[in-house]
């Protein structure tokens, strides 16, 4: 009745849970842990939690246990941090100590088991990679050689939407076009190659290749292999499409993107000409002080932690602009007051503040990692006045920090006033000056968001730009777009890709 695979899982599922309320007992009589709902063995309080542990229902879970609770998620501890003391803690004063990254089995297949940078645990290898990319990516230089190729990049968007007659009735769903206009801006600075269309068979190949490893890696089908090692022989077909992307994905980028690099490079001879990300990441290789593996991994970390978070920010902000025609408004009056007829550009951008203010909102009603993405403690660490176990789950409920009506007048409203009213000077700061611990869109300290340097200019212009040259509404008969949410694992999307109206 019973396949032999099933009675030896359930077999051993029943010997170790002798053993893990052994060791539970054990535990109880150590320091104290946080708070959290009862743990039943094996499955610790995962079949109370349930699978999808997005930061709303972390919310309610920290209103009822406090602002730092653990859960039992079966073998593994997830440590939820609510409240911006604990967080400054976790991401500042103990930043070393929480500044690991934990990976899962699914996580270990897309990272080559941390050969990449977003995670791999704290330690030289990450120290190495963070200063290898800095260079070629995250730098006030890589902006100003830049941004010249980015507004060219959106200004054609406007002039596709210009010449579409059908956007100004029916609308068009937005994401796909600024999907390809951010695939060149990322692919211009890691490669200087770009796309032709978004029927460009590398095109649909790279979203493809991209969007189903994150189908994969955010989603919550395989949480039982996880959390029950025991189970895992049950995981194995997931894993096996996991690999079988992951070999594809790291092929093509290797293909048709990196190797035509490497030639490049080698045909300078000993004097190496850095003409993008790329040849600068190749230069280190060739100096030995990273790994081929290495540059494939610093590409497959780019196309998710770049792409796919910008992607995310710019549909939450043209959705909440429709829904908001006033923001639009005010928007446009402020670049026609302050730049007249001068184009918006990266160098005037800060003249902009409530054009400023809107992608502050938007990345805070919206926070497109809302649990950041999870750290982890290496050794045994203390948070408050409690014990966090070694290589815990730690993650610090972001969204929460920013959405709390305790700390914030009006928290679910979209209001861009609001930054620069009450909330005058809280910046999405991810190191040095005075950092607010209730605004941390892009995390804080060591494992900060680098990229924050280009997306925030980026997020600006395209709206600026898409502001000035249209009215963005609901397509005809609709009044409002849907701007019902998505999440994966740490994701926050919006779950409708938005249809919109763009007349002049
Ligand atoms: C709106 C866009 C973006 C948002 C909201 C965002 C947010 C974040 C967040 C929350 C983290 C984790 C912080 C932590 O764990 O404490 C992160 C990490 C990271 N992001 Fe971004 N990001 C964005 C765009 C970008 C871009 C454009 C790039 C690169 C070009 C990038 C590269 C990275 C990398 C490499 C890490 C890992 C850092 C580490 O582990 O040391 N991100 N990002």
């Amino acid at each position: 009745m019973f396949s032999p695979m099933l009675l030896y899982a359930l077999a051993t599922v029943v010997v170790s849970s002798i053993f893990i309320s052994l060791y539970r007992k054990k535990e109880k009589g150590a320091a104290a842990l946080p708070p959290g709902p009862r743990a039943v063995p094996i499955f610790g309080n995962w079949l109370q939690v349930g699978n999808d542990l997005n930061h709303k229902l972390l919310a309610s879970l920290a209103q009822k246990y406090g602002p730092v609770f653990l859960l039992k998620l079966g073998s593994t501890n997830l440590v939820v941090v609510s409240n911006p003391e604990l967080a400054t803690q976790v991401l500042h004063t103990q930043g070393v100590e929480f500044g690991s990254r934990p990976r899962n089995v699914v996580f270990d297949i897309f990272t080559g088991n941390g050969q990449d940078m977003v995670f791999t645990v704290y330690g030289d290898h990450w120290r190495k990679m963070r200063r290898i990319m800095t260079l070629p990516f995250f730098t006030n230089k890589v902006v100003n050689n830049y941004s010249g190729m980015w507004e060219s990049e959106m200004d054609s968007v406007v002039r596709d939407l210009q010449r579409n007659e059908s956007v100004k009735t029916e609308g068009i769903v937005i994401r796909k076009r600024l999907q390809l206009m951010l695939y060149n801006i990322m692919y211009m600075m890691m490669f200087d190659a770009k796309f032709e269309s978004l029927e460009d068979p590398k095109f649909i190949e790279a979203t493809k290749f991209n969007s189903e490893r994150s189908r994969l890696a955010q989603s919550f089908e395989y949480n039982y292999g996880d959390f029950i090692p025991l189970l895992r022989p049950f995981l194995r077909s997931y894993l096996n499409k996991c690999k079988d992307l992951q070999s594809r994905r790291l092929a093509f980028f290797n293909n048709f993107y990196i190797e035509k690099r490497r030639k490049i490079m080698s045909g300078n001879g000993e004097k190496h000409r850095i003409s993008c990300a790329m040849d600068a990441i190749i230069d280190a290789e060739m100096k030995g002080e990273i790994s081929a593996a290495n540059v494939v991994y610093i590409v497959e970390n780019i196309n998710v932690a770049a792409i796919e978070t910008t992607l995310w920010s710019m549909e939450w902000a043209i959705a909440e602009l429709v829904n908001h025609p006033t923001v639009q408004s005010k928007i446009r009056d402020e670049m026609t007051r302050v730049l007249g007829d001068a184009p918006v550009t990266e160098s005037n951008l800060h003249l902009l503040p409530y054009l400023q203010a809107t992608i502050k909102e938007t990345l805070r009603l919206h926070t497109p990692i809302p649990l950041l993405v999870p750290h982890m403690n290496l050794e045994e660490a203390k948070l408050g006045r409690y014990t966090i176990p070694m290589e815990s789950k730690v993650v610090v409920n972001a969204w929460w920090l920013a959405n709390n009506p305790a700390w914030w007048k009006d928290a679910d409203e979209f209001r861009p006033e609001r930054f620069l009213e009450e909330e005058v000077g809280t910046e999405a700061a991810v190191a040095g000056g005075k950092v607010d611990f209730r605004y941390l869109p892009f995390g804080m300290g060591r494992r900060s968001c680098p990229g924050i340097i280009l997306a925030m200019p980026i997020l600006g212009l395209t709206v600026a730009k898409l502001v000035k040259n249209f009215q963005m509404r609901p397509p005809q008969g609709l009044h409002e777009i849907d701007v019902s949410e998505k999440g994966g694992q740490f994701s926050l999307h919006i779950a409708n890709h938005s249809v919109v109206a763009f007349s002049q």
